[in-house]
């Protein structure tokens, strides 16, 4: 791969323009400038990529996990060997600050690395029959080719949480990246291929818009299993699409994570936590505290913390040195955020710092705490997806929980308290996938992350990664003498 940069689609072992030629541009947010044009493509060559995938399912399904398991190490060395220049590429098509990006890299390869190993112990059962003539066993066997479709806030990292495992346990798959971010996903082919996978093992398919290659891939009889990382709204329609053929989904979707800060908890531990979790990505990210609920009697101590932090945040472009927050990822971005500051301003919300977009360019928001926020608001119910701290007050543990848990959302939360009896207690009454205890940043590829309710179904890495890639298939061997 190097430093080239590969626009076209990665279908079948071959790089190929889209069948109807058409391209479409791929820009800096941060700049405005054009980074490249990418593929642009229709049904023709989705239903293509499906084809090799599913060509390529009758061999790579019988390989050994050795060989799998060598094929994603290679991979996994050639990811890290390149972090600096996909960190590069990554910052300048999603904007998120350098040092994030690296991160992101390393975070994307351990899934990698971990579901190399994975691959080794895809283990079956035998299961003690009820008389002596059975033997009752249980396989696991891949499901067959498996869709993507990956966001552009984790471009790296939510392709390989998803192919990984996918690949690990003898499926094919079709990625479809975000418009806003293909290069880094065709950048992870181009490693792929020179890790040596065979041709329609993996596949990048890139689209402007990415409803009708959505269609095609929710829809297709050959696509066994769909993996979405994305908006609620998006997944549920995917979800309906997908009720035709009966496909396994994962779905990681949208949040509203509450991060509740008791009295008793460690403040300067819970200010770092809180930095860590909302500005992570300017705000960008499924997990980002959505919500900071901090008890009446730490509150004014609490917000005064806060706003000194956050206007401490250097804001302007990812690749400059020292910046904390990058420009959001487009300007509907930036309208979206600006609107929920307003609404939540002429409600009553009371603004400590920021509320206003930055000098550093038309997609850039400033960092902001708004207190006397109520549970009321829009800006409460919504995802804000920008770097926005919003503090509602509370009085009593239950009325913390009840804020908490009042959302069809249930992915992320967080608390802060230094004791022990409510840190089981709390962590229990609280209905999320997902909770951080005294942490702000939970993602590890050693732990399921996923949702309940209608932020999703299924869960990613760890231990319990590979079984949605896997199908239990049971035999009863009878008339043993
Ligand atoms: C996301 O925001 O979708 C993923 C965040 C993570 O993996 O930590």
């Amino acid at each position: 791969m190097a430093e080239r940069l590969h626009t076209q689609n990665y279908i079948n072992g071959e790089w190929c323009d889209a069948a109807l030629g058409a391209v479409f541009p791929v820009d800096n947010p941060a700049t405005k400038e054009l980074i490249e044009e990418v593929a642009d493509s229709t049904t023709t060559d989705v239903e293509r990529a499906i084809d090799a995938a599913y060509d390529a399912f009758a061999f790579w399904s019988t390989t050994s996990p050795i060989e799998r398991a060598r094929l994603l190490h290679r991979w996994f060395c050639l990811i890290v060997e390149h972090t600096d220049v996909l960190a590069n590429l990554m910052t300048r098509e999603c904007g998120k600050p350098f040092v994030e990006s690296k991160g992101e890299v390393a975070y994307g390869a351990s899934f990698v690395e971990w579901f190399a190993e994975e691959a080794k112990r895809i283990y079956g059962d035998i299961i003690p029959a009820a008389t002596p003539d059975r033997q009752l066993l249980v396989h696991k066997a891949p499901i067959g080719v498996c869709a993507a479709i990956t966001p552009w806030n984790f471009p790296l990292a939510m392709i390989t949480r998803k192919c990984a495992p996918a690949l690990a346990a003898g499926c094919t798959v079709v990625v479809k990246p975000a418009e806003g971010t293909p290069l880094t996903a065709l950048a992870l082919a181009a490693l792929a291929e020179q890790a040596g996978f065979p041709a329609g093992v993996f596949n990048v398919v890139c689209a402007a818009h990415g409803v009708e290659v959505g269609r095609v891939l929710s829809t297709h009889e050959k696509v066994r299993k769909l993996s979405f990382t994305g908006s609620t709204a998006v997944g549920k329609q995917l979800l309906k699409q997908s009720a035709e053929t009966v496909k396994r989904v994962s779905m990681e979707l949208g949040g509203n994570a509450p991060f509740i800060v008791f009295d008793d908890a460690d403040l300067e531990q819970a200010i770092q936590g809180a930095l860590a979790s909302k500005y992570r990505n300017s705000g960008q990210t499924c997990v980002c505290a959505n919500r900071f609920i901090v008890q009446d009697t730490v509150y004014e101590q609490f917000a005064e913390r806060l706003k000194e932090a956050t206007e401490a945040l250097k804001v302007g472009n990812g690749l400059d040195a020292g910046i904390a927050i990058g420009p959001l990822i487009n300007g509907a971005a930036v309208g979206k955020v600006s609107e929920l500051v307003r609404c939540a301003i002429n409600d009553g919300a009371r603004a400590l710092c920021g509320a206003q977009t930055h000098s550093a360019g038309d997609n850039f928001y400033m960092p902001t705490v708004l207190t006397e926020v109520s549970p009321s608001m829009a800006i409460a119910s919504t995802e804000i997806f920008g770097p926005v701290s919003t503090l509602i007050r509370f009085t009593e543990e239950a009325e913390a929980i009840h804020i908490a848990n009042a959302t069809p959302f249930g992915l992320a939360a967080y608390f802060y308290t230094e004791d022990r009896h409510r840190m089981w207690r709390v962590a229990d009454a609280l209905d999320y996938g997902m909770i951080g205890v005294n942490e702000g940043i939970i993602s590890t590829t050693l732990a399921p992350f996923g949702g309940q309710k209608q932020s999703g179904m299924g869960r990613e890495g760890s231990m319990y990664g590979i079984d949605e890639y896997l199908e239990l298939k049971y035999v009863c061997m009878g008339g043993m003498k």
